[in-house]
């Protein structure tokens, strides 16, 4: 990991170029993404689209860790940061700190992210203090869908000021960044403005200082649901059925391993290739 940007310079974005982002979880994503994205989450949605949860909460420490390794190896340009799952840092700043050093000591990460605003705001300010680059994460925060009802649009009407007072407690504790999940847009507008820190949307607003998505939600792998915040710019997931069945037909009719695909009993001639 040679020049990859750091928290510091990702705060310095505020107010500029919008900072693209997206989630990867794996070393073959991470390559995709590296040359495009400013930085990569390894995101706990992993939990939901690459393991098959119903949620973000049954993510561990050690899945994190797993897929931050992998996307480590895959990126040399991006900075990365990964999320703390659920479980590991509420409790308060310490049991926060030692299970945050863990993850930016066994994967190369650069930075954490966690969920909540001015309830984790003494936690950021612990973590930040001990050379933890954090970022925030406020307005719809999964690991609390039970508390929340749902993951439905967070900060409509007078639930507005409370938003806004997450993202400032999450600035004010010294993050250099803050994830805007699912508000209204000229809410996300009016903390972009007020808040010192690149605001990072989802389902958010252009307006925000850079954007992130879940990449299998954009490249159409996970399909379970669509947000109506994602854009879909590939349809992966349904290329892969056809592919599949493709396969699927030519071993049944026997037109597959094809002349290309097998070996003769003899040893190629020297200098040619045998596969
Ligand atoms: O886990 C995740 O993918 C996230 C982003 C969508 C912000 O937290
Ligand atoms: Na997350």
């Amino acid at each position: 990991r040679k020049t990859a940007p750091m928290a510091d310079d990702i705060r310095a974005r505020k107010g500029g170029t919008p900072l693209v982002s997206l989630t990867a979880y794996t070393t073959p994503m991470a390559q995709a993404m590296d040359a495009h994205c400013d930085f990569v989450l390894v995101g706990d949605s992993v939990g939901m689209v690459l393991h098959g949860l119903p949620s973000t909460l049954g993510v561990t420490m050690e899945m994190m860790i797993l897929h931050g390794r992998a996307v480590a190896r895959g990126l040399c340009r991006a900075m990365m940061v990964i999320d703390m799952p659920f479980g590991s840092y509420e409790e308060g700043p310490e049991q926060a700190f030692r299970n945050a050093a863990r993850l930016m000591a066994e994967t190369g990460a650069g930075a954490v992210k966690l969920e909540g605003g001015a309830t984790m705001a003494d936690t950021i300010r612990f973590l930040v203090a001990r050379g933890i680059p954090v970022m925030g994460h406020v307005g719809l925060t999964p690991q609390s869908v039970n508390t929340l009802g749902g993951y439905r649009v967070q900060g409509r009407d007078a639930r507005a000021e409370a938003v806004l007072a997450d993202a400032g407690a999450v600035a004010d504790a010294g993050a250099f960044a803050v994830v805007l999940e699912k508000v209204p847009q000229a809410l996300a507008d009016r903390i972009t403005a007020q808040v010192p820190i690149p605001t990072i949307g989802i389902g958010a607003s252009a307006g925000c200082d850079g954007q992130i998505l879940v990449v299998d939600d954009m490249l159409g792998i996970f399909t379970a649901f669509k947000p109506k915040f994602v854009k879909r710019y590939a349809d992966l997931g349904a290329q892969a059925e056809e592919a599949i069945a493709a396969y699927a037909e030519d071993v049944r009719a026997r037109r597959f391993p094809a002349e290309e695909h097998v070996f003769a009993s003899q040893a190629p001639t020297p200098g040619a290739s045998d596969g």
